[in-house]
């Protein structure tokens, strides 16, 4: 199987990103605060419990972008090759106001000590990217749905979730779907990758067989 060590390439920020000579086990969280100095993305307990980290990952399945979040902590780099990274810093819009999602928990109060407001701010941006255009409020069990792998020691949920049914009543922002699309095609989602850092390599294939061929030829791998 014919495999290449070009950087992992993802989409961030409006362009194609690429990162090589990291260890294969460096996590997105790393990546973003120590590497790109991009502290909007919280560590609480970095081992995938609180949710303070959490960010949205797109893909393409079918020629659809699908979005789902993640813990930032747990995840590792190499992971995102083909893939689209969204940060709290991403919802900044271009003429400074908030968007719905984060004036929503302005107005519902939902955040005191705000250290796990990012975090819930993401994935409350996943639920509201579900609905962007059927205009459905969610209801309660797909609200607790969204926010179950969040944690908050001090605001208490019903302030969060009062901002998840109030950020669609606010004018929309627009979540610009094709653009994302239109960069993801161009990234190669097909030749299969593998990272080697210090002696571990990092294998990501692409189909069943590739990862058949995998294993057959390294029995002893992770
Ligand atoms: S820092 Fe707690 S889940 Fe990532
Ligand atoms: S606002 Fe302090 S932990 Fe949630």
């Amino acid at each position: 199987m014919s495999e290449t060590t070009r950087p992992i390439q993802f989409y961030f920020r409006g362009q194609t990103h690429e990162v090589a000579g990291q260890p294969t086990t460096r996590t997105v969280l790393q990546h973003l605060r120590e590497d790109l100095h991009c502290t909007g993305t919280k560590e609480g307990c970095a081992e995938g419990d609180c949710g303070a980290c959490t960010v949205v990952v797109g893909e393409l399945r079918d020629d659809q972008l699908e979005l789902k979040t993640v813990n930032a902590c747990i995840q590792f780099l190499p992971t995102l090759d083909g893939r689209a990274l969204f940060t709290v810093e991403d919802l900044k819009q271009s003429d400074g106001c908030l968007h719905p999602v984060q004036q929503a928990m302005v107005e519902c109060h939902g955040s005191q000590c705000g250290f796990c407001t990012p975090g819930f701010v993401m994935s409350l941006w996943g639920l509201y990217l579900k609905h962007d255009k059927d205009g459905i409020t969610p209801d309660k069990r797909e609200i607790d749905d969204a926010l179950s792998g969040n944690l908050c020691r001090c605001t208490g949920y019903r302030p969060i979730i009062d901002a998840a049914r109030r950020m669609g009543e606010l004018p929309k922002v627009e979540f610009d779907r094709e653009a994302v699309k239109t960069a993801l095609r161009a990234i190669d989602q097909d030749t299969p990758l593998a990272v080697t850092h210090a002696g571990q390599t990092f294998h990501a294939p692409r189909t069943l067989a590739q990862l058949v061929q995998l294993r057959t030829d390294l029995p002893k791998a992770r």
